[in-house]
């Protein structure tokens, strides 16, 4: 009993020991699991921040190199809108940014053909209205000279006719002035010898021979009186039809219209001692010298002048204005290969109806004796046949009238040679 006693005590100790030792192991096998498990652990969690570290690089990698082209491109398009065609365009990759970038590049393309072929237009459109101005100037200066070729036929033949007129008045006027002045001395004469028989008369015999010759002698010198006027008249014909022949010399034309000027206003001061005007002189110094027959150029400004002082006399006494101050302004202008002369008054002015007349021999308005309409038909045919210039008038009634004579330095010798 002792002795299964004991046994049951070893088996115990040894069950013990068996299950102390097995304890252990479990422990250890736990312990060296635990130790396992809490690595793994750890090296998952490195790994874990290890791709979390990558993947977030990746990212920004990724993002950057879609945001930089995009900014860029997204410059370029806002440059273009503004219009700014020459702003740069990224170069274009593969991706969708590149074909977005090549697109751009064709609006830019198609935006620059657009402005050339709008310049293209207008430079056209431009260089169009430059030749139909070009055109409408042509016809405008053809339609001129037209006018300038008739007025100058006109002319012509006026001027012929004239001269018809001229030369078969003039010989009956020289009967009826000779006659006028032989028959004044007639009648002097027939005073003297019947001055015996007169006294031999009764009295109203006598009053009514002497009112008889009276009335005769008056009679002759109203005869003697128009008939002169007529010659004056004929002359003047004749030496408007006869022409310009005027010799030619260079001469300062400045001076020659200054000298006219004063010729005139003293020639109107003698004739009226009344008469007042105020001149100015606007005379342009680079006029210089020029070719033409000064006489005759003379005879035009004569002209012009005495015309201006006669309407801005009449104006001023027809207007009652105590605050009309009669002005002549003469002007002259260089323009290189002509030069203008203007001679502008604040006279009467011409209506607009008679001012095609204006140029024609023996077109007047002014009452008999006072003009003979000769002046500016004679100055027409001095300024256009001799000198090759144009003489043009402008007006308004009741403020003022200008002249303009342009005078070409070239070639204004026609005429002179043509004509006689
Ligand atoms: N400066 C002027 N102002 C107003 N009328 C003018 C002027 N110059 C010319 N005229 C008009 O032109 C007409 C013709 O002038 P002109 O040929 O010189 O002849 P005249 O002086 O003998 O009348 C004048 O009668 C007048 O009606
Ligand atoms: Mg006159």
């Amino acid at each position: 009993m002792q002795e299964a006693q004991s046994h049951i005590l070893n088996v115990d100790r040894e069950i013990e020991q068996i299950v102390d030792r097995s304890e252990q192991h479990a422990l250890a096998r736990r312990d060296a699991s635990m130790r396992q498990a809490k690595t793994a652990v750890n090296a998952s969690v490195a790994g874990g921040i290890i791709t979390l570290v990558v993947a977030l690089s990746l990212t920004a990698l990724i993002v950057r190199s879609i945001n930089a082209p995009l900014r860029r491109l997204e410059r370029s398009m806002t440059a273009i809108t503004r219009g700014e065609l020459d702003a740069p365009i990224p170069s274009p990759g593969r991706d969708e940014i590149g074909a977005m970038a090549s697109t751009l590049g064709m609006l830019r393309d198609s935006l620059i053909e657009r402005d050339r072929l709008e310049h293209e237009r207008r430079r056209a459109e431009a260089e169009i209205r430059a030749a139909r101005d070009t055109a409408q100037a042509a016809l405008r200066e053809l339609n001129a000279a037209q006018a300038n070729l008739i007025q100058a036929e006109k002319m012509a033949s006026l001027g012929q006719l004239t001269a018809g007129i001229a030369h078969e008045i003039k010989n009956p006027l020289n009967f009826v002035n000779n006659f006028a002045a032989l028959s004044t001395e007639l009648l002097d004469e027939l005073k003297q010898t019947t001055r015996p028989a007169l006294v031999a008369l009764d009295s109203d015999g006598r009053a009514e021979a002497e009112e008889v010759i009276a009335t005769l002698t008056g009679n002759l010198q109203k005869i003697i009186e128009h008939g002169r006027r007529a010659d004056n008249i004929v002359k003047s014909m004749l030496e408007h039809s006869r022409g310009v022949t005027g010799d030619r010399r260079e001469v300062d034309l400045n001076a020659l219209v200054d000298e006219a000027l004063n010729l005139a206003y003293h020639g109107a001061r003698a004739q009226d001692q009344s008469f007042n005007i105020t001149l100015e002189r606007d005379f342009d110094g680079k006029l210089g010298r020029m070719q033409l027959a000064p006489q005759e150029m003379t005879r035009v400004f004569l002209n012009l002048f005495g015309n201006a002082f006669y309407a801005a006399a009449k104006r001023a006494r027809e207007n009652g204005d105590a605050s009309f101050r009669p002005t002549l302004r003469v002007a002259t202008r260089d323009f290189g290969e002509a030069v203008e002369v203007r001679v502008r008054d604040n006279g009467t002015g011409i209506a607009g109806e008679i001012r095609d007349k204006l140029f024609q021999p023996f077109f007047t308005t002014k009452p008999t004796g006072e003009g003979t309409g000769l002046g500016l038909s004679i100055s027409y045919e001095i300024v256009t046949q001799q000198h090759g210039g144009t003489i043009d008038v402008d007006s308004e009634v009741g403020r003022f009238t200008e002249f303009t004579v342009r005078l070409p330095r070239q070639g204004n010798s026609r005429g002179a040679e043509s004509r006689e």
